[in-house]
């Protein structure tokens, strides 16, 4: 959906004879200091940024200026036409923060060159910084291109000028990192942060622009250039497998429903990992109808779908070996048509379990048993992941700022902790108990998709899924508050964020076999 591709390249070209339009070195906070062979020019004018005070390196502070100006003899000039120097901030004693201060110096850099509508942009990798020279390159890639994403497609009016600026190529100079190393992290940093620029992508589409209908297609044209196998069902297929979840919630939609499948197959004696993401094209509470201020924010109810699926295609770019994967998306709307699910309507779930619907708003639930239920019974999985924008209480609880994790297995919960934490995506555990699976008894059937009141709801929500995973390793993250309006960042712009992308692809690339003793 970008209308140009951008692209990232390692570059030989010494930097100062790099003619584009931006030319940018990464500076400590504190440590006036260029990369090797900055030369003549660009030392004498940090010297003098450095001493007026304008510009001392400070996390996200930018400063711009144009050689041009300068005096320049033969051997020191600088051909490109602006240069930035982009502050990295006084180096975290805590790796991960470390990480985040390169993604973040990435989104900075992305803005400014934005601002000065520069296409060509070279950016300097530091050498003193503490991590890995294949990390460096990743992060720092990360946030270039995360901080570049805009979204176009439905702006025909505006002229050139009014649009917003975007790169069309980066090019990195390794400053002395090993070039092997930096190649490497680079095509890292650029498989994820597409995948999530993908997410973002589906998430701005309005309801009528991505159907469950383009989530089926998305996922067989990505399985027709890639190694992944796609399967899609279709609702005459469910009706043979009696998922009553997606099926019930679809009933009230036009639009019919798909079960998208995609996975990735290395060796048979890997463990296999599945992962649901809940594909609800557009929540608008069914009969339960949601108050029409702020309605419009619910086409992104199919964030978890978007992150599942992305996820795949950054796992099989970067061709993660010793597991295999398994995605299921679950799409369809939520409306209120004639033949829509009603307050007291029982139906059944994959499987056989019965559940009253109390609220057809507490829809995703539902949708996602018949997917959980489905995928641990064909793929026998190690462990399954899901995620879903499922519940408003998890936005009273943490905010836009944590993604709230419910896990019935500690390893499991603590790899994706370390994930998250790794990729800037902070989770926070709320416990289960059969304390709040009790709001979920009903008198009719075997469950009920609500509790009476609202106490607890992001809990009882995870409670209900619990219902449908039986014994195996799972963990649901629940992205409501995340997957849209997330912590501002340089490299997180105001709408969809693409959340839980670079989670699952870290949590996949670095997948710890869950002891036995655990696994209860
Ligand atoms: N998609 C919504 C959850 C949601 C709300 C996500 C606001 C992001 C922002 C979900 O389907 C829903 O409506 N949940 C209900 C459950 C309730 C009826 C038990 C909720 O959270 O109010
Ligand atoms: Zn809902
Ligand atoms: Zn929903």
């Amino acid at each position: 959906m970008h209308d140009k591709a951008v692209t990232i390249q390692l570059t030989d070209t010494d930097p100062r004879e790099f003619a584009g339009d931006l030319l940018v070195y990464l500076v400590e906070e504190e440590i006036p200091h260029l990369a090797a062979n900055a030369g003549k020019v660009l030392n004498r004018a940090l010297q003098q940024v450095w001493e007026t005070g304008d510009f001392k390196g400070k996390k996200e502070q930018v400063f711009l200026f144009y050689p041009g100006v300068a005096e320049q003899d033969e051997e020191s000039r600088v051909l490109a036409k602006r240069v930035l120097l982009a502050g990295l901030g006084k180096q975290d004693d805590a790796i991960n923060v470390r990480r985040e201060q390169l993604r973040l110096t990435g989104g900075a850099i992305a803005k400014q060159a934005s601002a000065v509508k520069a296409k060509d942009v070279l950016v300097v990798l530091p050498k003193d910084f503490l991590l890995a020279a294949a990390e460096i390159a990743e992060c720092l890639t990360e946030g270039l291109l995360l901080g570049n994403y805009r979204f176009e497609l439905y702006r025909t009016s505006r002229d050139e000028a009014e649009k917003p600026g975007r790169v069309e190529r980066f090019f990195l100079h390794d400053g002395g990192l090993s070039k092997t190393a930096v190649r490497k992290g680079m095509q890292r940093g650029k498989a994820v942060a597409e995948a999530t620029c993908a997410a973002r992508d589906m998430a701005n589409q309005p309801g009528n622009g991505w159907t469950p209908a383009e989530f089926a297609e998305y996922a067989k044209k990505l399985s027709k250039k890639s190694k992944l196998k796609c399967k899609v069902l279709d609702k005459a297929a469910m009706q043979k497998l009696a998922m009553g979840g997606i099926l019930g919630v679809s009933q009230g939609s036009a639009v019919p429903p798909q079960l998208v499948i995609l996975e990735y197959r290395t060796e048979k004696k890997n463990p296999t990992l599945l992962l649901v993401g809940k594909g609800l094209t557009f929540d608008s509470g069914g009969i339960c109808t949601k108050p029409p201020a702020g309605m419009e924010d619910m086409k992104y109810d199919m964030c978890g779908g978007a992150a599942v699926l992305t996820a795949m295609q950054a796992i099989d770019e970067l061709e993660i070996s010793g597991i295999n994967v398994v995605a299921l998306i679950p799409a369809t709307e939520n409306m209120s048509g004639s033949a829509a699910l009603k307050p007291g309507d029982v139906i059944r779930q994959f499987g056989g379990k019965t559940s009253e619907i109390i609220n057809t708003d507490a829809e995703g639930r539902l949708i996602l048993a018949d997917a959980l239920a489905y995928g641990i019974a064909t793929y026998a999985p190690e462990a399954v992941v899901d995620l879903a924008t499922l519940t408003g209480a998890v936005i009273v609880g943490l905010g836009h700022h944590y993604t709230g994790l419910l896990a019935n297995n500690d390893q499991l919960a603590a790899q994706l902790i370390d994930a998250g934490a790794q990729a800037g995506e902070p989770m926070w555990r709320l416990p289960l108990g059969p304390e709040y699976r009790k709001q979920l008894d009903s008198r009719l059937a075997d469950i009920k998709n609500a509790g009476s009141d609202r106490s607890g709801g992001t809990i009882t929500a995870a409670c209900y899924l619990q219902e449908f995973v039986g014994e195996t390793p799972w963990a649901h993250l629940d992205i409501a508050g995340t997957a849209w309006d997330f912590t501002e960042k340089s490299y997180i712009p105001k709408g969809p964020s693409g959340t839980g992308v670079r989670t699952l692809v870290a949590l996949v690339s670095q997948w710890k076999p869950l002891k036995p003793a655990d696994k209860k």
